[in-house]
């Protein structure tokens, strides 16, 4: 049914278009009476109950940052069967991200590019729609991900992510430093040690008791992921997500003519999928038990969830095949999973 409803409508329409008008139907699913027919149909197996980062989820498998970047779906989200919902990237302020457009299928690849540039309603507005999903779905599992605001420059990047900090820790269950985007000018240079040492020191002392962790782009050669993640352990972070999109376009089915029109951005799904599990690779052999890695980047099946899950994950996350696969994608997954 949803490949049809794919081909016959989405597929025609532009992919911010299409992710526009599905935001309003994600989030009737969250409301009564709708919410508790949707949980009873797709509610993970309990056996799928997984502990991390103090925290109980209903399923290692959450969804990615930037499918809900403003904290609007999270209950219709957490209906549909997702273990948790990672909102943002928000930014300290508001901004409306880069031109239009900005979201580009690759369906031979089963990808998407985009350039979002983190249009959000800003970390303030995220942090009042946080608290009234937290008194709504007490059992979702909400992380936060911040970025740094475009009108701010580089140097002044901590005193913005301390604001936003400050703003979303205290109502997210996690907080997460996204310093690997690649659509804001200079961002994923604060991955270097000695820039993003300071930062995450910062962050951490104003998160207060909310677990931190650092987002990584696939980009980072392997000594730097490793460097990167010994450096997460060394200030006390709770863990690392492994991984952003990429900038690379290697191995595509796409025509190189149409990839080459699209243009700049990040390239996610199942092209990414080597890489994410090479870095998640990396990153855990660098980390002691007990800190916590998430695998996100081209995750579509469940045996795709388990394949992360064996090499060392503790939560896995996906965004770009909810897109090819529809809205119960979740209980998909949750179920298969269940099964082994
Ligand atoms: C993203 N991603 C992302 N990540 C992040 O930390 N902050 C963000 O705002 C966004 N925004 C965003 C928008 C769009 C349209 C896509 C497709 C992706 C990256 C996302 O969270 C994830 O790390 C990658 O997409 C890899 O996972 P998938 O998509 O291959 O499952």
């Amino acid at each position: 049914m949803y490949p049809f409803i794919f081909r016959t409508v989405f597929a025609r329409l532009g992919a911010e278009t299409a992710h526009r008008l599905v935001v309003p139907v994600i989030r009737v699913l969250g409301v009564w009476p709708f919410a508790p027919i949707v949980r009873a149909i797709t509610r993970p197996d309990p056996r799928l109950r997984t502990e991390a980062l103090g925290l109980v989820f209903a399923s290692p498998f959450g969804v990615a940052a930037g499918f809900d970047k403003n904290a609007v779906m999270t209950e219709g989200l957490y209906a549909l069967g997702f273990g948790h919902v990672e909102v943002g990237t928000v930014t300290a302020v508001p901004q409306d991200g880069n031109p239009k457009p900005r979201l580009f299928r690759l369906i031979a690849d089963r990808a998407l590019v985009n350039r979002m540039g983190f249009n959000n309603a800003g970390a303030s507005a995220a942090a009042q729609r946080l608290t009234r999903a937290r008194r709504r779905t007490r059992r979702a599992v909400l992380g936060a991900n911040i970025g740094k605001s475009r009108i701010v420059d580089v140097e002044h990047a901590t005193a913005d992510y301390v604001t936003s900090t400050k703003l979303v820790a205290p109502v997210a269950d996690y907080l997460v430093v996204n310093v690997s985007s690649p659509n804001t000018p200079g961002l994923r240079g604060l991955q270097a040690v000695e820039t993003l040492r300071p930062l995450l020191e910062a962050v951490r002392d104003a998160a207060g008791t909310t677990p931190l962790l650092v987002k990584i782009a696939p980009d980072l050669r392997d000594d730097e992921v490793d460097a990167v993640a010994r450096l997460a352990v060394d200030v006390g972070l709770a863990g690392l997500i492994a991984t952003n999109t990429t900038i690379s376009r290697a191995g595509l089915a796409t025509p190189a003519a149409e990839v080459a029109a699209i243009g700049e951005g990040g390239l996610s799904g199942a092209p990414l999928k080597h890489r994410a599990l090479e870095v998640l690779r990396i990153v855990r052999a660098a980390v002691p038990d007990g800190f916590c890695v998430v695998a996100a980047g081209g995750v579509e099946t469940a045996a795709d969830v388990r394949e992360r899950l064996d090499a060392g994950a503790d939560l896995v996350q996906g965004y770009t095949a909810f897109i090819y696969c529809g809205p119960l994608w979740a209980r998909q997954i949750n179920r298969a999973l269940a099964q082994h």
